[in-house]
């Protein structure tokens, strides 16, 4: 009995590893592209029109200052899934899009990478 529950255990463990990377199996380079690329053209209105971000070059006045605040991955994330004061949600961007935003925003500021993101980037 003992035997046969721990041969479950280690059968899902192994389920998840493969499950969790594999909806987003990009590398480090094409995940900060495409973040990048959201960052700048895919989110309407784009980001940089309210945030200053050095690495996209936008100096936009009205949000903080991304370089400073160094958002980390699930910051950006709540902030562009749920809106935050006069941020309104970006209801358009996939969770691909998104999380390749996060992963970028929180890369370029030094912002903190949560686990989760780092395995997705792998
Ligand atoms: C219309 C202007 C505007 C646009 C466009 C905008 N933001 Fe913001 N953003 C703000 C303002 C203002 C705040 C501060 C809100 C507050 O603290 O009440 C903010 C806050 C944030 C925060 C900090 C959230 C926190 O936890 O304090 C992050 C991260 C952020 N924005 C990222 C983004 C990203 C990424 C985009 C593009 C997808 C974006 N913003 C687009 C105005 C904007």
């Amino acid at each position: 009995m003992i035997h046969s529950l721990s041969r479950l255990g280690a059968f899902t463990a192994i389920a998840f590893a493969f499950a969790a990377p594999a909806a987003f199996a990009q590398s480090d380079d094409e995940l900060l592209e495409l973040g990048r690329e959201v960052f700048l053209e895919h989110a309407e209105p784009a980001c940089g029109l309210c945030h200053t971000l050095a690495d996209a070059e936008t100096e936009g006045g009205i949000g903080p200052i991304l370089d400073d605040l160094q958002p980390s991955t699930d910051q950006v994330r709540l902030a562009v899934t749920l809106g935050v004061g006069p941020m309104q949600p970006y209801t358009e961007l996939s969770e691909e899009e998104i999380e390749a935003l996060a992963f970028y925003v929180a890369t370029v500021t030094g912002g903190t990478i949560s686990e989760k993101d780092a395995e997705a980037a792998e």
